[in-house]
């Protein structure tokens, strides 16, 4: 989704700008653009056009110089993609520029007082209004950062923004509200971005700012302010993922690099947190002693697309290896329901980049409300990250696809963690905490044996792939696992996935099966294993193809995919592995952009 970069120092701001924005195309977006000032001319330039980010450097013209500037790319929220949209955008004379992400809700009530004033717009953006506004508070302040601080009073909504001043052209300011600013610290220079992926080239040392927070930056140095102009002391914080984890290593995409990475990733997640004396998981980072945890009588989890579908995964181990009960929900409509928040239910927000706004908001309005929340995270540092109580890391390092992978089974070896942690301040014996301790140790040997089974689930993918239809079916643990593989290929192959508990599959969908309608089948080898070979019958009777990925082949099916056997509860962890390297041979098959599906955006930072 939107992404923004500034810069000022001595150097040329636009090529490290460009470079800035190129990092921060992960996210999604569908045009770019960026704005400099030249010290000596007092002078503000500016270019921006729909398309990609190589576009914009191939529109931005040699003479094209200025050591102060910023940069985004935009996800259209408020009119079409086109080159008038796209930000930076300008006050009426052209002296003040400024990128922003994020919904000003207010905006059209603005716009027209600005009209009405005279002022007119060359966008259809919401965003447009700042511009405007902050050309107008400059005239009543003598500093930038007066002026934008006067300009955001008048604003609803959420922003992280960046601007400048061609009159002032030795100083950024930046300000959040909802939406992510991380400011870069450099030699002599400082940068700002609403993700550290566009600042690791330059810098690791980086400084949050909350919400309502305002920066102002200068090549040698940065102070910030509370909204009401009150000095803020910031600790600086090391980032410890750097360039590489940005590149695609050699891989053909990001996603397949990330897949790869999985033995590596859930390694990292497991480290130091399993003691093998009293088999129980250290989660240093959870901030609640024994007798906390045993006091919740409830688990509710929360998050959003493949994060929501980690809490169901979650959710099941909490409720087997901990009986407390345990539900998943999508953030999305749990913040919007009025939720009841009740003091003996332990909240746990689910997030790989932090940011998504919705996760976000429905963490605000638990804490509001005196709720107990706990993040799965991965992004050290993000905005949920710091909303919540405590909580556990990933550290799967960054995912830049689209489409997640590392971080959902990341999260997924999270959730037994703290399951097993659960459990064992309760009634989990210690010989199962060890049977699940092992169990996780095997994971990351278990994850490099089904990855060497990548050309047979490539054969598949093609097999399957230009079916019209999918259907994904799985019982209790396979369910989530059914609902994670749908997710995985519509997002990314554009096929239409559906995903059913199997023992639904006869009040409805079962009407759906034919030979053009495939059916892949979680079946792991469990106490449901009988119940779901009959699915598996039905949906042959009705002439239906069966793709089944478990722990055996069957005659049942056309094909098996024949995963290692881990603990049950452990088991939709490595089914889930299959189903993404299928889903990703599905999308290269089709010509499809892997990395960067249509529509989508990897961080959702808006409403
Ligand atoms: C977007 C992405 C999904 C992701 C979801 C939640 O919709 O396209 O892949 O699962 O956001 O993202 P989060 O960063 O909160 O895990």
């Amino acid at each position: 989704m939107c992404g923004i970069v500034a810069y000022v120092g001595p150097k040329d701001a636009a090529p490290i700008l460009l470079e800035g924005l190129q990092r921060l195309e992960y996210r999604g977006y569908d045009s770019a653009g960026v704005a400099v000032v030249e010290k000596s001319a007092k002078s503000l330039k500016m270019r921006k056009v729909k398309g990609r980010v190589a576009d914009l450097a191939a529109a931005v013209p040699a003479r094209f110089k200025g050591t102060l500037g910023i940069g985004h790319t935009r996800w259209a929220t408020h009119g079409v993609p086109s080159d008038q949209n796209a930000h930076p955008h300008l006050c009426a004379d052209e002296r003040i520029a400024i990128v922003h992400n994020g919904i000003i809700e207010n905006a059209d009530a603005l716009r027209q007082r600005l009209e009405g004033d005279g002022v007119v717009f060359r966008s259809e953006t919401d965003s447009e209004v700042l511009s405007h506004l902050i050309a107008r508070t400059s005239k009543e302040t003598d500093t930038l950062e007066e002026a934008v601080r006067r300009a955001l009073k008048l604003v609803v909504g959420t922003y992280g923004i960046a601007v400048i001043d061609a009159e002032r052209p030795g100083e950024v300011v930046v300000a959040r509200n909802g939406s992510p600013i991380v400011l870069g610290i450099g030699e002599k220079e400082m940068f700002a971005a609403s993700d550290v992926a566009a600042l690791v080239r330059y810098t690791r040392q980086v400084v949050h700012l909350e919400d309502g927070e305002l920066a102002v930056l200068r090549a040698d140095g940065f102070s910030t302010f509370t909204s009401d102009a009150r000095e803020t002391a910031k600790e600086p914080f090391t980032v410890d993922w750097d360039t590489g984890h940005y590149d695609t290593g050699g891989y053909e995409h990001y996603l397949l690099k990330e897949i790869s990475e999985q033995p590596d990733t859930v390694g990292r997640t497991l480290r130091g947190r399993i003691d093998d004396r009293f088999h129980i998981a250290h989660l240093g980072g959870i901030n609640m002693d024994a007798r906390e945890s045993r006091s919740f009588r409830r688990v509710k989890i929360i998050g959003c697309g493949s994060a929501y579908y980690s809490g169901q995964i979650g959710a099941q181990l909490i409720e087997e290896l901990a009986r407390i009960p345990a539900d998943a929900e999508p953030a999305s409509e749990f913040r919007y329901r009025s939720p009841v928040v009740e003091p003996d239910t332990l909240y746990v927000a689910i997030s790989q980049s932090g940011e998504t706004y919705d996760t976000l908001a429905a963490v605000q309005e638990l804490k509001r409300k005196g709720g107990r929340v706990l993040g799965i995270v991965n992004t050290v540092g993000s905005a949920i990250a710091r909303e919540c109580d405590g909580g556990v890391y990933l550290h799967a390092g960054p995912e830049v696809s689209v489409a997640s992978t590392k971080a959902f089974t990341s999260t997924a070896a999270a959730f037994a963690l703290l399951a097993l942690h659960l459990g064992r301040v309760r009634d989990l014996s210690p010989a199962d905490g060890r049977r699940i301790c092992d169990g996780l140790r095997r994971l990351p040997e278990q994850i490099k044996e089904i990855l060497t089974q990548e050309e047979h689930i490539r054969a598949l993918a093609l097999k399957y792939a230009h079916c019209p239809g999918m259907m994904f079916v799985g019982r209790v643990r396979g369910y989530p696992v059914a609902r994670e593989g749908a997710q995985k290929l519509k997002e990314i192959s554009y096929v239409h996935a559906e995903a059913y508990p199997a023992s639904e599959l006869k009040h409805g969908p079962l009407a759906l099966i034919n030979p053009d309608m495939p059916t892949v089948a979680i079946v792991p080898d469990d106490e449901l294993l009988d119940k779901n070979l009959t699915t598996l019958g039905e949906i042959r009777a009705r002439s239906g193809r069966i793709l089944m990925v478990g722990h055996r082949t069957t005659d049942q099916a056309d094909d098996c995919i024949v995963v290692p056997k881990n603990e049950i509860e452990l088991d939709p962890i490595l089914l889930t592995i299959p189903l993404q390297l299928f889903a990703y041979h599905a999308a290269v098959a089709l010509g499809r952009d892997v990395d960067k599906p249509r529509n989508l955006a990897k961080s959702v930072t808006v409403e």
